[in-house]
């Protein structure tokens, strides 16, 4: 059966100052647009990775999905839905919202409770679900991040990590289809950074939720199955991470960097070495230098 496309965006151009009451005399320059044309559509289970440079609007692009930001031009449709129309209500927003969910850079900001188990529990229970139903969602939720054994800690007294693990498992307790990670790793210590990657892993692998996830870490989207470029408010690039990061000199115009092993492999190329792997990950690029080195494992 063919997958459902819940993200469709035609079009879509956001100007930040657009509300702003404006005199048709006013002689002031308005905004460049944040985000300029962006079509993209977006399948159930798709495993996606934005990047692009400091300030080439992929938190504009979450906060659209997300509906904290209304576009100025063009059409969204979220499952189907157009969400741009006057015909969506608010109601249907917070429909809409329970099935997408977003996790920001900074877990302080995300949790609201004194013990873990109430903050995970806030979102279910401003849907007034029974009170069993939220006591599973929570249990469940915690199991899925980890992070059982904490349920009645206070959540400022864990770590950076853990903090954005129970932030997750407030996400997860909504049961959403779609969770966007706005840079959620940004702040984290390299443990803390890799449990939550191998954590959207396993929400993408076994649980089949689409991810978006928003990341400057080259080595964290080479994991997605598709990574997005954004540059100036537009969308240059879209393909497998292999694709895409086999452009090496046209990230580096973008502000960007190839994964270091792929780097490292478009050098020795450039230096005559016949490699035939892009060394999206370590392991792969270690295993295809040793591979042309004719050292590789049968
Ligand atoms: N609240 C705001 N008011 C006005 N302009 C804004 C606002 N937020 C972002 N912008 C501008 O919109 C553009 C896109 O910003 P956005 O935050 O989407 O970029 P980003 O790709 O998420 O950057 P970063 O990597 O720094 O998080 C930038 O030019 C930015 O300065
Ligand atoms: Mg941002």
């Amino acid at each position: 059966m063919d997958k459902q496309t819940i993200l469709d965006m035609q079009h879509v151009s956001f100007v930040y100052d657009s509300d702003r009451e404006s005199s048709s005399y006013s002689s002031e320059p308005t905004e460049p647009p944040a985000l300029s044309d962006v079509s993209l559509t977006v399948k159930e289970g798709e495993y996606v990775a934005v990047l692009g440079h400091n300030g080439s609007g992929k938190s504009t692009l979450a906060k659209l999905i997300n509906m904290i930001l209304t576009p100025t031009e063009g059409v969204i449709r979220l499952f189907g839905r157009d969400v741009t129309t006057d015909d969506f209500t608010e109601e249907d927003m917070y429909d809409m919202r329970e099935r997408v969910g977003m996790v920001f850079q900074n877990p302080d900001n995300q949790l609201v409770a004194t013990v873990v188990e109430e903050d995970v529990a806030f979102g279910p229970e401003n849907l007034a679900l029974p009170r069993e139903e939220i006591r599973r969602r929570v249990h469940t939720a915690l199991a899925v991040v980890g992070m059982t054994e904490y349920a009645h800690h206070a959540p400022h007294k864990l770590s950076g990590g853990q903090k954005q693990r129970v932030a997750i498992a407030g996400v997860l307790a909504m049961k959403p289809k779609v969770i966007i990670f706005d840079e959620s790793t940004a702040m984290l210590d390299p443990l803390g950074r890799r449990q939550i990657v191998d954590l959207m892993d396993k929400l993408n692998h076994e649980d089949g939720i689409t991810i978006l996830h928003i990341t400057h870490y080259m080595q964290e989207a080479a994991r997605a199955d598709r990574v997005i470029v954004m540059d100036d408010g537009h969308i240059v690039l879209d393909g497998a991470p292999r694709e895409v990061f086999s452009q090496v000199e046209r990230l580096r115009d973008l502000g960007l960097e190839a994964p270091q092993g792929t780097e490292l492999i478009h050098r020795l190329r450039a230096d005559g070495w016949d490699i035939a792997d892009d060394g999206l990950t370590v392991d792969a690029c270690a295993e295809a230098i040793l591979q042309s080195l004719g050292l590789g494992k049968e």
